[in-house]
């Protein structure tokens, strides 16, 4: 069991990049394996979750080429794996949209994952593609096995996903691809548009506005291109959110994807009265880039509700300690889907933020933090969430006791450097097996 031991006090200093964005690379991986002409992908993240999204669809007879910097996917027919099974370990994004991707196919196919992965809802997938005609089932409690029948054909719908989830979004729009007639998918509130706009740098005519997203089946994937992978704002959030709680720290986060489905972490944190300047704006094949410069400083708490929940969905776990230690009290409400991640991170929050001497009260949509803490050491349990291990790890800067956070494997699932760049900007982290 891997653990994070993190001595007390220090700030965070430097210019780096963090790694490459999860979510954009399982898309490139994805979309790319779909179009007839092979996409070089420059800078993929090499983690856990989307090395399992490049296996599958190698396993599904998409070519890979893997150079040192670039790994180049596509011109191969897409097809069920030899034995059926595509194993998504801890990775949801790639469970819920290969759902989109293989309902359709005439040969069945089954989706497993790890344990966590395992307890998480697939409903809101396997649902909206059994009304578009998929013969797709999950367990009776609506999680994994995934089991994709055969003789499938798929007919368009319009579908109102009632959470704000960009998975879900991803899956029916891959579907609706090979669906009969327009599959358009309404959200209650934007989530992150990769997928959209993806699908777009690969020809796909995508109709959208603000709260929907619409493709024509049949329509056919132009690759040949060459996409370049932002560094992720989602890993960048932990070093700005630990920079901007920790006077003295000054990080200068470079070739960060600011997609504006990404972008919340960056407003709640001036909210709370960080100051992040946003620099050398640039477009990576249709997503915003740009370089992240964040002070340390005194921060002030704040009240989250359910309309910053999504683009900020994955970054609340830090967010919420830098709350912790932010002067006076932090309130988010609205953030319901937090108890299905990767762990149910509220619970996971409360918990860890309890067992270094804050004082938090946890509901059923959200938590209430009472702010200005300075942390007692102690010891977390990260519950193999990825997210959980490295937002208590930056807790540490803000502590008076040595923090020691417990099952942290799942940390190589999004960001494998994670414990040598911290230390790098300053953390006094150490990894231990
Ligand atoms: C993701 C969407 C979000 C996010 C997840 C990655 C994606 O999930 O939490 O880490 O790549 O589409 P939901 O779609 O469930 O909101």
């Amino acid at each position: 069991m891997k653990k994070h031991i993190v001595a007390p006090g220090g700030e965070l200093k430097g210019e780096f990049r963090v790694e490459s964005d999860k979510s954009v690379t399982h898309r490139a991986f994805l979309i790319s394996s779909l179009a007839a002409e092979p996409t070089r992908i420059i800078n993929p993240l090499r983690g856990a979750d989307t090395m399992a999204t490049l296996q599958a669809v190698r396993d599904c007879g998409a070519n890979v080429v893997e150079d040192e910097g670039a790994v180049t996917v596509g011109g191969g027919e897409l097809h069920p794996p030899a034995g059926g099974e595509v194993d998504c370990g801890n990775a949801g994004t790639l469970m819920r949209l290969f759902c989109g991707v293989a309902s359709g196919w005439n040969v069945p196919c089954r989706l497993t994952g790890d344990e966590s992965l395992s307890s998480r809802p697939m409903r809101r997938v396997v649902n909206p593609l059994l009304k578009m005609g998929a013969n797709i089932s999950a367990t009776p409690e609506g999680t994994p096995p995934v089991v994709v029948g055969k003789q499938q054909t798929l007919a368009g719908i319009a579908h109102d996903t009632g959470i704000a989830s960009a998975q879900v979004k991803s899956a029916l729009l891959l579907a609706g691809l090979r669906a009969k007639g327009e599959t358009c998918v309404r959200e209650p509130a934007p989530s992150r548009d990769h997928t959209e706009r993806m699908l777009q740098a690969f020809g796909v005519n995508v109709r959208r506005g603000e709260l929907f997203a619409a493709v024509e089946g049949g329509a056919k994937l132009r690759g040949g291109l060459e996409l370049q992978v932002p560094a992720d704002m989602s890993s960048a959030a932990f070093f700005m959110a630990a920079a901007a709680m920790t006077p003295g720290s000054d990080v200068l986060l470079t070739e960060v994807g600011v997609n504006p489905g990404r972008f919340g972490v960056v407003e709640i944190l001036r909210q709370m009265g960080a100051d992040v300047d946003i620099l050398n704006a640039r477009d990576f094949g249709g997503e915003p880039v740009a370089d992240i410069r964040v002070f340390g400083g005194e921060l002030h708490g704040l009240q989250i509700g359910a309309e910053q929940v999504p683009s900020a969905v994955d970054d609340l776990p830090m967010l919420m300690v830098a709350a912790a230690s932010a002067e006076g009290e932090t309130t988010l409400s609205g953030a319901g889907e937090l108890r299905h991640k990767e762990s149910d991170r509220l619970l996971a929050v409360a918990d860890g933020l309890q067992a270094l001497g804050a004082q938090c009260e946890l509901r059923e949509d959200g938590l209430t933090i009472r702010g200005g803490a300075t942390f007692t050491g102690g010891e977390v349990n990260a519950r193999g969430d990825h997210r959980i291990a490295m937002a208590f790890s930056m807790a540490a800067l803000k502590a008076d006791g040595e923090i020691t956070i417990n099952n942290c494997e799942n940390v190589q699932t999004s960001f494998p450097s994670f414990v040598e760049t911290a230390q790098e900007a300053g953390l006094r982290i150490t990894a231990v097996e």
